[in-house]
């Protein structure tokens, strides 16, 4: 398969998904105002105002758009789902805060900002992390429709993404070195960190609009290869590319001595696995029954993408 260019990828991002999941999250926060919520939380607005900082900075919204993509290639109206889409990029904005800590990786910048420690302090930053993850629950509580089945059968998808054997296992795997043992420790640490929070955006769709059991595999499938896809990509840009396009330092792995898809294997075999984890994944998604434009589109992103 060649390799797509990124302005041709870029122009076939779904633009239309993610600026309706930009237009969500920044009603989101209106909820603040209610008169009794805010009496409950009365003296909150600094934690709020980190919240919103970090929330509402810019980012791809890849998570969330991919949700709602597999859900649209499920036949199911996209905007069903977007709580629960809203709700895994909180979760992520929340990994993002925490994963820039001095503790963690020790970053200033972030989304094309100073990160929320350097402008709210550390103690805040830390509650910001918290607490979207804690209005992650929320949101899929009370508002994602489909009820209670539904919405505990996603609870359970993004808390297993977001757990010991998801987001934060990976977490204290990168930061104790397990890259170290080789490619196979490496892609484990990588589908953990990275590719859980990832594939949940697919699984929380599959939830609300179940296919037929061999449709699903693929779709499963599909969801882990792009997880890993994309970080393998951010191992590769934080050598080979800009801290204006990215928003985030570039170096900052091998500063902080992190074992990475480029440190271990080489650029030039990064780019290879890289390309060979894009052309599974866009295999994987001619398997599907659906309409899956925006998915090969997010696919394509994925792996040559620039920011
Ligand atoms: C960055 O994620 C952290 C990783 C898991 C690699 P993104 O590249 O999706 O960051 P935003 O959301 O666009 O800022
Ligand atoms: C981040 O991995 C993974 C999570 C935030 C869970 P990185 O540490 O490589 O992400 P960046 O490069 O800082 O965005
Ligand atoms: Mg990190
Ligand atoms: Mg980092
Ligand atoms: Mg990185």
């Amino acid at each position: 398969m060649s390799e797509p260019s990124p302005q041709s990828v870029h122009a076939r991002y779904p633009e239309h998904l993610r600026q309706q999941v930009d237009e969500y999250l920044a009603g989101l926060w209106f909820t603040v105002d209610d008169p009794r919520e805010s009496a409950e939380a009365e003296g909150t607005g600094g934690l709020v105002e980190a919240m919103r900082y970090s929330l509402l900075a810019g980012g791809k919204r890849i998570r969330p758009v991919l949700a709602l993509a597999t859900a649209e290639s499920l036949g199911c109206d996209p905007r069903a789902l977007m709580p629960a889409a809203a709700a895994i990029e909180l979760v992520h904005t929340y990994s993002l805060i925490h994963d820039d800590l001095p503790a963690m990786d020790d970053d200033a910048l972030r989304r094309g900002m100073p990160t929320c420690h350097v402008v709210f302090g550390e103690d805040v930053a830390i509650l910001a992390g918290d607490a979207l993850f804690a209005e992650a629950v929320r949101l899929v509580c009370e508002v994602q429709a489909g009820g209670p089945a539904v919405q505990a059968g996603i609870l359970r998808e993004i808390s297993r993404a977001t757990g010991v054997a998801g987001m934060v296992g990976g977490q204290y795997l990168d930061l104790k070195g397990a890259g170290a043992g080789g490619a196979a420790p490496l892609a484990a640490m990588h589908a953990l960190k990275t590719g859980r929070l990832m594939a949940v955006s697919v699984h929380v769709a599959l939830v609300l609009a179940p296919p037929l059991p061999e449709q699903e595999r693929i779709y499963r499938a599909f969801a882990r290869e792009l997880g890993l896809l994309f970080q393998i990509v951010d191992d590769i840009l934080d050598v080979a590319g800009s801290e204006e396009e990215l928003g985030k330092a570039v170096g900052a792995d091998e500063r902080m001595g992190k074992v990475t898809y480029t440190s271990l294997h080489g650029m030039e075999r990064a780019r290879a696995l890289a390309t060979e984890s894009h052309a599974r994944a866009r295999a994987l998604l001619s398997g599907l029954d659906g309409p899956v434009d925006d998915l090969a589109a997010i696919t394509d992103t994925a792996f040559a993408r620039t920011n």
